[in-house]
């Protein structure tokens, strides 16, 4: 499986802190942003990671990650030159994922949950299709919304709607077989001009193909797009790590476990 990070975008609700330095390179408590979704891809114990970032920003990704050798993975970059949504990350690896299945991750998405190994190795396994998560919020509205029939089987999904169907949001990790390459060419650009990649997972609902798995209330799902959630986030972050003095998305203490350094 191959994984890909989001991490373009102008980041507009953080202007002007994102003036110079992109949003997934802010600070959350000790770390930068992106070391939490890069994390996790760790954690599906992917190897090989491409990173789609800005024109201008490339330099400073390089800078913090490199090729990833330090942690023993493989990291490339690839450039979004115009916000055409989260859906372009697809074309602009289309040689990178090659047979692959893949792993998409938002470069502001942080998860935290305990033995979160064993649970994404459980949610990958037999994928078949699109597998994404829901996770109950008390404002759906900000995300993407899946809603559920009695069986709790899938039965629709929208972006941002302003009369939510569900609590369920969808964050921003998801999981697809090859399929991927041929389905995100079906879906045309919204009326902002993106991809969405919820009209993606729509696609994938139509054909049967969406494994939608809900994360219960261990979990911990935040996005950081506001300079509250920012606080938040960190403040989270550092409650965990003072109380147990040990760190969440270690990536060097993530790479030794895995055999990797
Ligand atoms: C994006 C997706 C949305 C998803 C969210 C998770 O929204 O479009 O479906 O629920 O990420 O963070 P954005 O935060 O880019 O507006």
């Amino acid at each position: 499986m191959k994984g890909i990070i989001m991490a373009a975008g102008q980041g507009t609700r953080l202007k002007p802190i994102t003036d110079v330095i992109n949003k997934h390179l802010l600070p959350i408590y000790d770390k930068p942003m992106i070391f939490y979704p890069l994390s996790v891809l760790m954690l599906c114990k992917i190897k090989e990671i491409n990173i789609v970032v800005n024109p201008d920003q490339k330099n400073n990704f390089h800078k913090l990650l490199g090729d990833g050798s330090q942690y023993g993975i493989k990291i490339t970059y690839s450039i979004q030159d115009q916000p055409n949504g989260i859906g372009e990350a697809f074309s602009l690896s289309e040689e990178f994922i090659g047979d692959d299945s893949c792993a998409l991750i938002l470069g502001d998405n942080i998860f935290y949950r305990d033995s979160m190994q064993s649970f994404l190795s459980k949610a990958i396994e037999n994928l078949n299709g699109a597998t994404i998560f829901a996770y109950h919020v008390s404002d759906p509205e900000r995300f993407g919304v899946v809603s559920f029939n009695s069986e709790d089987k899938p039965v629709s999904i929208e972006e941002k709607p302003k009369k939510p169907l569900s609590s369920y949001a969808i964050p921003g990790l998801y999981f697809y077989d090859n399929s991927i390459k041929k389905i995100y060419k079906k879906v045309k650009p919204s009326s902002r001009g993106e991809i969405e990649i919820t009209d993606i997972n729509r696609e994938y609902l139509n054909m049967n193909k969406l494994n939608v798995v809900k994360l219960g209330r261990g979990v911990t799902w935040l996005d950081v797009g506001l300079p509250d959630s920012i606080i938040e986030a960190s403040s989270f972050i550092r409650t965990i790590e003072k109380r147990q003095g040990l760190k969440i998305a270690n990536l060097e203490e993530i790479a030794l476990s895995l055999g990797y350094i």
